[in-house]
């Protein structure tokens, strides 16, 4: 038996990654077995690979070698910790797949969410998430959550302007378009407890 795999998106700030931890908690408590990973990273190789990526000092990486990497990091995960969780029949829950290339590395970096995907295709070889969580909160209400949050490090790729952040945003929409069944939409703006229960409802909906 094939487990479910889920994949969660959204702008930075978006909350995407305290809605995972509920949802875990929730599917856990009835007794289903959940994998929680995320990207880039979740896995030794992989997350040698984020230092690389979110480095800050890394101002001069060229967007063909970060979306490159992206794509090296997402294939070393996916065999050694998505499909073989896949396989024992788990749920996976994972913080960003392949979605946060075409839109950060194919859309906001300009390279074409054609061309990108076809990188990712050669790591992922049609491995797709079942269902697609992405996170609704307009760009300029993520970032003032990003830059009020005591504690939260700010990485390299939030350090560009609102300017970038509105791409990525308009980029998910676009995304939404292409993959209406896969890609669903909740809103990420209203209070925390509505939005993990409208995650539980999608994916209860799923199953
Ligand atoms: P996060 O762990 O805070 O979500 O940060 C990861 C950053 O990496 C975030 O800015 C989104 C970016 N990213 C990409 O640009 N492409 C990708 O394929 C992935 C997975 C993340």
């Amino acid at each position: 038996m094939r487990g479910f795999f889920i994949s969660f998106e959204g702008t930075e700030g978006s909350g995407k990654t305290s809605v995972i931890k509920a949802v875990v908690a929730h599917f856990e408590s009835k007794g289903i077995r959940v994998l929680t990973s995320r990207e880039p990273g979740g896995i030794r190789i992989s997350e040698k690979i984020r230092d690389i990526l979110l480095d800050k000092d890394h101002t001069e990486m060229d967007a063909r070698t970060e979306a490159l990497l992206f794509a090296a990091s997402r294939r070393q995960h996916l065999v050694e910790k998505i499909r073989p969780a896949l396989e024992e029949g788990k749920m996976v829950l994972c913080d960003r797949f392949v979605d946060s290339s075409l839109v950060y590395q194919g859309v906001a970096r300009n390279l074409g969410i054609e061309e990108v995907y076809q990188i990712n295709q050669f790591a992922i070889e049609d491995t797709l998430p079942d269902l697609t969580i992405f996170v609704d909160v307009r760009p300029e209400v993520g970032l003032a959550r990003v830059f009020s949050t005591s504690g939260r490090e700010v990485n390299r790729l939030d350090l560009e302007q609102l300017e970038f952040h509105q791409k990525i945003y308009n980029g998910y929409l676009k995304l939404i378009e292409m993959f209406p069944n896969r890609i669903q939409k909740i809103d990420g703006e209203c209070p925390i407890e509505d939005v993990i229960a409208q995650a539980i409802t999608l994916i209860e909906s799923r199953l």
